[in-house]
């Protein structure tokens, strides 16, 4: 029941539960794909239960569905509130909903059929592309219409982030996706060779960079000082983080394609803008982190800001290994090998999936006018399944990545391979043995989420929060 005179929480309470359900099914396809690479027969021979067509399904169900359903959730909540604003175009922002849902499960019936584009993280084909791009500008124009009818004169940084992944996220999914359809179900896109790679890696950096970054740091710059109950740790520094990270972030991409035929120059330029990347990553991290001042006792009884803090912990540390891994030299070493998968998951599970689960747990009692979650103690049975599985998780892909990278590289005396690359596959099975029980821990957690979820929004009727309420 929502009136004129109060929030539009509706739109906010149906993304929140497609979080915890989508984490579910995305997390659960990666599980069974760390267990295909285990054991290929899991694959039964059928071709949809094929690795190569899971693989996309996780990456999609992880970052748009699980992701893009907290960020779009928590945006319109914040929006509102900083802004002392019911969200603008009531019936756009329930479109967003249900269109955002349709591309998702458009997705999860095209990529088992083997229907893709075949880029990385734009694997979907050109009709459920043209979808996103209607949904997503509906999306911009809600957000940012709220933005233009705020009662509070100041835009609140963690606005500001949103905004930036929103208008960002609309441009590199236009010019990525530029294709001539041939069919319904198949596309050829307008790039080729290697100006296709380096529209695929500004593309995809970019979508780590706003996506997977800039979204979530809106959402850290709201939720932080509200659970820790301080205001933002200094917020001149956020601003400068805002900028800096904003400014640098677009040049980084073409560290994915070292040592490729991209002109060695702009090798170069990547590596550089990756390493001063770090420098405003860590900005954010340390104001994150030092908005516990003063609110540092609290972490011995509230889970949700252990959640909150690991992940920040999370951001620092795959914001350290990232610009690490992009000098030439370490790349050469890392790139096709696990070590780039455990830190895609430092960032993915530690930063990313922490941050939105301590973000749900603060979020979903205020949606449903309740005063905390049903129970805290699986809040905190969550928290410590979730760390231990990622630390297992990220340590087991390093340990691999590093191993496989020098049985790669070893040479005998006279210039033949040390190791064959079976031989360095049976030293990797152990590692994907201790990444799936990583994994499992972490998805066992999400079951515990669902079930507390669950208890608290049932039997109750959701009250909106009055317009000028800031809670
Ligand atoms: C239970 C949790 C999870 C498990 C078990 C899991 C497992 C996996 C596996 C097995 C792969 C394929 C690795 C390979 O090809 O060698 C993968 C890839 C990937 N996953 Fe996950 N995943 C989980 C959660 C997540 C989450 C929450 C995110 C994002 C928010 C994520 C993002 C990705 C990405 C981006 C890739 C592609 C990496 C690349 O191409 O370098 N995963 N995952
Ligand atoms: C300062 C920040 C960062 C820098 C400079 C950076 C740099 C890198 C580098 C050099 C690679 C390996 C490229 C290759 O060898 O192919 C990589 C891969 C990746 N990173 Fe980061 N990273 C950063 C932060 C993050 C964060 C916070 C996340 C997730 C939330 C993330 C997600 C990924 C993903 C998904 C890939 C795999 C892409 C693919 O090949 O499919 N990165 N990153």
């Amino acid at each position: 029941m929502d009136t004129a005179s109060t929030y539009n929480d509706k739109v906010v309470r149906q993304f929140s539960i497609m979080v915890v359900i989508w984490g579910i099914v995305g997390m659960l396809v990666g599980i069974i794909i760390a267990a295909q690479l285990i054991w290929p027969v899991l694959n039964f021979d059928l071709p949809f239960l094929t690795y190569a067509r899971l693989r996309p399904l996780h990456t999609n169900a992880v970052i748009f569905a699980f992701g893009g359903s907290a960020l779009i959730a928590t945006s319109y909540y914040v929006v509102q509130r900083t802004c002392h604003a019911r969200l603008a175009f009531q019936k756009l922002a329930a479109f967003t909903f249900w269109g955002w849902q349709t591309v998702i499960v458009l997705a999860a019936i095209t990529l088992p059929l083997g229907i893709t584009q075949s880029k990385e993280y734009a694997e979907l084909e050109w009709p459920i592309d043209l979808l996103i791009a209607v949904v997503w500008v509906a999306y911009a124009i809600v957000f940012f219409g709220t933005i233009a009818k705020r009662q509070i004169k100041h835009i609140y940084v963690a606005n500001w982030f949103y905004g930036a992944f929103i208008l960002t996220v609309a441009v590199l999914h236009i010019f990525n996706n530029l294709a001539v359809p041939v069919t319904l179900f198949k596309s050829y896109s307008i790039y080729t060779g290697v100006v296709d790679a380096m529209m695929q890696w500004w593309y995809g950096h970019n979508a780590v960079g706003f996506f997977l970054t800039a979204g979530f740091l809106g959402m850290m710059y709201y939720f932080v000082p509200k659970q820790a109950g301080r205001p933002v740790y200094s917020y001149r520094l956020s601003v400068v983080h805002f900028w800096s990270l904003i400014a640098v972030y677009m040049w980084a991409g073409p560290h994915h394609l070292h040592y490729t035929s991209l002109p060695d120059w702009a090798q170069t330029l990547g590596m550089v803008f990756s390493i001063i990347l770090l420098a405003p990553s860590w900005g954010g991290m340390i104001n994150g982190i030092m908005t516990m001042s003063g609110a540092w006792h609290k972490l011995r009884s509230d889970p949700i800001l252990k959640f909150m803090i690991v992940s920040l912990s999370f951001y620092g540390m795959s914001t350290f290994e990232g610009p690490m891994m992009s000098i030439k030299t370490v790349n050469a070493l890392s790139h096709y090998t696990d070590w780039t998968i455990g830190h895609v998951h430092s960032g993915a599970l530690g930063w990313v999936a922490m941050m939105t689960i301590g973000t749900m747990y603060c979020l979903i009692p205020r949606l449903y006018n309740k005063d905390g979650m049903y129970s805290t103690r699986l809040i905190d049975v969550h928290f410590w399944t979730s760390t231990i599985g990622v630390v297992l998780y990220a340590v087991a892909l390093w340990v691999a990545g590093i191993t496989q990278g020098l049985m790669w590289r070893a040479v005998n005396a006279d210039g033949t391979l040390t190791y064959s690359f079976v031989e360095s596959l049976k030293q990797t099975y152990p590692y994907y043995g201790l990444r799936l029980v990583g994994g499992l821990l972490f998805f066992s957690g999400m079951l515990i989420m669902a079930y507390n979820v669950w208890k608290t929004i049932s039997n109750t009727k959701p009250v909106p929060v009055a317009v000028l309420d800031p809670a």
